[in-house]
């Protein structure tokens, strides 16, 4: 049976370099994958006042249908602020309630940050996996996964330099690994 892979974008402007780089990854995974974006700009800001079962949004459930139908979780991120963009933490938080319910509970993650800088998002990176460390979610740990420069390897046609694919290839064999794994 294929395995369902949900990508999770943490940038919401149109041109991100951070899904570019995520359709280059999605394209590298083996046949019986099949990795999907799952959009979360549509999350209200989350709060436990209106999530209540009498007045949970729909966006909300659907959000965690999507995470929990997943086998696994592909985030590809650019750095804000030394941080991850405030979208991205909002659809964790969203994603991770009801209280001992948690959609991400024990799926398989692989972390890529993205930045046009040299310092490749690293900030953002850890900041991320130390809210997957506490959502029970095995991460890819090697090899680690910082694109940097990022405009020097994308395309005109977004897709990233010859030199880059086989980068690339290797961080979606090891996630491959570590989901056949689970
Ligand atoms: C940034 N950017 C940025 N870059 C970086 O390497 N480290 C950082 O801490 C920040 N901080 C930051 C804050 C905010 C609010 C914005 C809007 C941007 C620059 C960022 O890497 C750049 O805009 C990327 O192009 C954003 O990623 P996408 O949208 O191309 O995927």
């Amino acid at each position: 049976m294929s395995k369902k892979i949900a990508v999770l974008v943490g940038s919401l402007r149109k041109g991100s370099y951070s899904k570019q780089i995520a359709k280059n990854l999605m394209k590298l995974f083996p046949n019986d994958y099949e990795p999907e974006f799952v959009e979360f700009g549509n999350l209200p800001l989350y709060s436990e006042d209106i999530d209540t079962p009498e007045s949970v949004p729909a966006e909300y459930t659907e959000f965690r249908n999507k995470i929990q139908s997943a086998d696994g979780v592909l985030f590809v991120t650019p750095e804000y602020n030394r941080s991850i963009p405030g979208g991205l933490k909002n659809a964790i938080d969203v994603g991770s309630r009801p209280y001992g319910a948690s959609s991400w509970d024990k799926k398989p993650a692989a972390v890529v940050s993205v930045s046009p800088g040299a310092i490749s998002g690293f900030g953002a990176n850890h900041v991320l996996r130390q809210s997957l460390v506490f959502l029970n979610m095995p991460v890819l740990q090697q090899p680690e996964a910082y694109i940097g420069n990022v405009t020097n390897i994308l395309d005109e046609d977004g897709n990233v330099a010859e030199g880059t694919v086989g980068f690339l290839q290797s961080i979606v064999d090891a996630y491959v690994d570590l989901l056949n794994r689970y």
